[in-house]
């Protein structure tokens, strides 16, 4: 059976010639080659651009923060391959999209919005400060300033009520927005990302502060528990005071504390956070890789949502930047990230029948467990999560991220943002074409996940 299916393979590729990513990982320009492929298939499913559409929106059933998540990692891409063809539509749509107030919160999204659709934004916004990518006119709003405004709109947030935790964001931004109760470790996440890499890009301490307080916040309620793992987040901040930890563990969540803390001991060298660092590192392997290959353990045998599709290319482009970072992490990474992209790029074959614009024969499927058999699963987090992993593979000839200090240009504002009241006030009626972007849905419903997956901490 096997060699007859091996012969069929064998004979579709004499007749079907197109297809399929072949890559030579010792080669740059082939690497470069293989992640334009991957590159061209995801942008084919933006639709932003064309007369008439709304730029920086993905098409349904793709929501918000996937977009900015996009963005943020076509900025990477074009970093690390020097491939500026996607820098047009990724500059108008991270502008379009910066909102009245300048800090990611554009009025068709902020009834919806969650701390974390917000945060991808911050996190794209950072990178295109680090990676020095083209800064707007300079009446427009900046790279940097942008990042600082939500910063800003993150600390006022920061919720320090005793019974609901001692610390932490929640979920949700608004008290009428589903999880708003739940305090999760994406949306500290993305605080404490942006707030390292600030410190770093700054210089300016307090956001370094900001960062170990949210840290040992995480650690507090033991979301990072003992053995260096992630969990995903408590339910009933109201009621439950953090004590009913979520337990999923998410790619995304492990990726951005662990990116977060490699910005805070390159400029710190402090043994501290060179322990966290360790720590969340050498977790990696056995939680997150079988045999080498990353997947995404909460829902990947069975079946992830949209969102959760678009997880893992986060926690290879996070880990790759890590690398570079903290130096002592380089070898087990990038030895992770080598098996993985191989991986990947087996499963970038698909050919299916809908739903996927790219050249024929080269759609990313979604597990990389699956060898060379194309899984039948195609989307835009297929596609992001294949690119991202195939172009860490240029991460010793891509640059660091630069500060502004060194090679960063960006300009800031440290007084950035504004109040979450002073939005609702001015809140457009919502109509139904408006996209319902009702943060990211971390595991089917969010009452699913806290009853399928809860770890009682017992103390
Ligand atoms: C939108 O951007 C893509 C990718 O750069 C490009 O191929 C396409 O022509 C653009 N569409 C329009 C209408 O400009
Ligand atoms: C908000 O939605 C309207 C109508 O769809 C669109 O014209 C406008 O460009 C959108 N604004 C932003 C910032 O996305
Ligand atoms: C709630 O949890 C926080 C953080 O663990 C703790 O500091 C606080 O004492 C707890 N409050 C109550 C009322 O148990
Ligand atoms: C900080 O990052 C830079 C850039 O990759 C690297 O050269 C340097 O060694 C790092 N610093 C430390 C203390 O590891
Ligand atoms: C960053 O961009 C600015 C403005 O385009 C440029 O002058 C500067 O040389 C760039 N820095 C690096 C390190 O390329
Ligand atoms: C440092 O950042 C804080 C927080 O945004 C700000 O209030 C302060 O003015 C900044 N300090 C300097 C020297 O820029």
């Amino acid at each position: 059976m096997q060699s007859v299916l091996r012969s069929v393979g064998l004979l579709s590729l004499l007749f079907c010639p197109i297809g399929a990513i072949d890559i030579d990982f010792s080669s740059d320009s082939s690497i470069k080659a293989g992640a334009a492929e991957i590159a061209y298939g995801l942008v084919k499913y933006y639709t932003g651009n064309n007369t008439g559409d709304t730029p920086g929106n993905l098409p349904d059933p793709y929501y918000w923060w996937e977009a900015g998540a996009m963005f943020g990692a076509l900025v990477d891409y074009w970093a690390y391959t020097g491939d500026d063809s996607y820098n047009k539509i990724t500059f108008q749509a991270l502008q379009h999209q910066v909102g009245d107030d300048a800090d990611y919160m554009p009025t068709n999204q902020t009834r919806s919005l969650g701390n974390d659709d917000q945060g991808f934004w911050a996190l794209a916004s950072m990178t295109a400060a680090e990676m020095n990518f083209t800064n707007p006119d300079a009446d427009q709003p900046q790279w940097l300033a942008l990042t600082q405004a939500i910063f800003n709109e993150y600390v006022q947030r920061w919720n320090e009520a005793a019974d609901t935790c001692g610390g932490g964001l929640r979920w949700q931004i608004y008290t009428f927005n589903n999880g708003y109760n739940y305090k999760n470790s994406i949306s500290n996440g993305c605080f404490f990302n942006i707030a390292a890499r600030l410190a770093r890009y700054t210089d300016n301490s307090t956001y370094a502060d900001w960062a170990e307080k949210i840290f040992a916040w995480e650690q507090s309620v033991k979301f990072i528990s003992s053995e260096w793992q992630v969990l995903d987040g408590a339910g009933n901040g109201g009621t439950d005071n953090c004590t009913e930890v979520n337990g999923a563990l998410f790619t995304y969540n492990h990726g951005i504390f662990l990116h977060g803390a490699a910005y805070m001991y390159n400029m710190t060298e402090s043994d501290t956070w060179k322990t966290r660092v360790q720590g969340l590192t050498d977790s990696l392997e056995g939680t997150f890789f079988q045999n080498g290959v990353m997947w995404e353990p909460p829902c990947e045998s069975s079946s992830c949502n949209t969102d959760q599709q678009a997880f893992k290319g986060h926690l290879a482009r996070w880990m790759a930047n890590t690398a570079k970072l903290a130096p002592f992490t380089h070898d087990t990474i990038m030895g992770l990230l080598k098996t993985t992209a191989a991986a990947a790029a087996q499963q970038c074959d698909g050919s299916p029948a809908s739903g996927f614009k790219g050249h024929a024969g080269t759609a990313c499927g979604f597990s990389w467990l699956q060898g060379s058999t194309y899984d039948g699963k195609t989307g835009v987090g297929e596609q992001l999560n294949a690119m991202s992993v195939v172009m860490t593979m240029l991460t010793d000839s891509a640059p660091a991220p630069y500060t502004s200090a060194n090679g960063g240009s960006s300009t800031g504002n440290a007084n950035g943002g504004a109040s979450d009241d002073s939005k609702i006030a001015h809140m457009k009626e919502i109509t139904t074409a408006d996209k319902a972007g009702a943060g990211i849905l971390t595991a089917l419903t969010l009452g699913a996940l806290l009853t399928s997956c809860v770890v009682m901490i017992k103390d």
